[in-house]
C-alpha cells in the first residue's frame, strides 16, 4: 500500500510537470492569436499555424493523461499456465512489416520444449512490444534485432536485443522512472509499465547496454514448481539400480 502510494505520488508529480509545458505553449499562442486578431487584415496564415501547435499540444494532453490513466489503473492480471513460445512468435509476426521498413533484420530463437510460465497474455504481450519498440526507435538507421527465449535452470529467459544507440551508463538508473524520456514525442511510460507487468508476474528485467554498440533487455520470469524438467521416477531407480549392479 505504502508502495503504491509513493508511486501514485511520483506519478502525479509527473503529470503536473508534463501537463505544464503543452499549457504554457498554448497560453502563449492564444496571446499570439488575441494579437494578430486586433489587426486590421488579420494574417491568416500566421493564424493557422499558431492554432496547428495549439492542436497539437492538446494532442499531447490526451495523450499524457490516457498514459497516466493506464498507469496508475490497479492492473487486472490473469495468470495461466502458457507456452511463452507461441506468444513470443505471435509479437515477432506483428511488427515484422515495420521493421522491414525501417530496415532492421528480425532474428528469433525461441528454444523448443520451454516449459509452461504462469502468465498474463494480454498484458506480456505489451510488455513484449514496448521492449520491441525502444529497440526499434534505437536503430534510426537499421540494424538486428534480436529476440530470444530460453530456460536457464528455475526460470524462463527473453531478450530483446538491439544494435541501437546504445544507453549511457549515467542514464541505467533512470530509465524506468516514469516520464523519463529522450524522445521528442515519447511518453517515458513504456518502460514503467513493462516493469510493473513483469513484476506482477513475480518476474524481472535486466539490462546491458552499451553505449554506441546497443542494448540487451531480458525478462526472467519463474518456472513454476510442478513445471521444472525432472527426470521422470523410473529413470532416477533405472541408475541407482545400475549402480548397485556395478558395485
Ligand atoms: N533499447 C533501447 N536503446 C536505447 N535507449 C533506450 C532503449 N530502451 C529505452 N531507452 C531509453 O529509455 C527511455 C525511456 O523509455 P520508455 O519508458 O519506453 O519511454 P519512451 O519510449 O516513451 O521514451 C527512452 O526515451 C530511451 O532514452
Ligand atoms: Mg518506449
Amino acid at each position: 500500500r505504502a508502495e503504491s502510494l509513493a508511486a501514485l505520488t511520483t506519478l502525479a508529480a509527473g503529470v503536473a510537470h508534463e501537463i505544464n509545458n503543452p499549457l504554457g505553449s498554448i497560453s502563449i499562442r492564444i496571446q499570439l492569436l488575441e494579437k494578430i486578431m486586433r489587426a486590421d487584415r488579420p494574417d491568416k496564415t500566421a493564424m493557422t499555424m499558431h492554432l496547428d501547435v495549439v492542436k497539437e499540444e492538446i494532442e499531447r494532453l490526451k495523450q499524457i493523461v490516457v498514459d497516466f490513466l493506464f498507469a496508475v489503473r490497479p492492473m487486472d492480471i490473469r495468470l495461466m499456465s502458457e507456452n511463452p513460445g507461441p506468444i513470443i512468435e505471435e509479437i515477432a509476426e506483428l511488427i515484422l512489416p515495420e521493421a522491414e521498413r525501417s530496415g532492421i533484420d528480425v532474428q528469433l530463437s525461441i528454444a523448443k520444449d520451454l516449459p509452461r510460465v504462469l502468465l498474463d497474455k494480454r498484458h506480456i504481450k505489451q510488455a513484449l512490444l514496448n521492449l520491441i519498440q525502444n529497440a526499434m526507435a534505437a536503430m534510426a538507421d537499421g540494424g538486428t534485432l534480436t529476440i530470444k527465449a530460453e530456460n536457464v535452470s528455475d526460470e524462463i529467459r527473453i531478450s530483446i536485443a538491439d544494435t541501437g544507440t546504445g544507453i549511457p551508463e549515467g542514464l541505467l538508473t533512470k530509465i524506468f522512472e516514469p516520464y523519463f524520456t529522450t524522445k521528442k514525442s515519447g511518453t517515458g511510460l513504456g518502460l514503467t509499465i513493462t516493469f510493473k507487468i513483469i513484476k506482477e508476474h513475480s518476474g524481472d528485467i535486466s539490462l546491458e547496454s552499451k553505449e554506441g554498440s546497443g542494448s540487451i533487455f531480458t525478462i526472467h520470469l519463474p518456472v513454476p514448481q510442478q513445471e521444472k524438467k525432472s527426470l521422470p521416477q523410473w529413470q532416477d531407480s533405472a541408475a541407482i539400480a545400475g549402480s548397485q549392479a556395478e558395485a
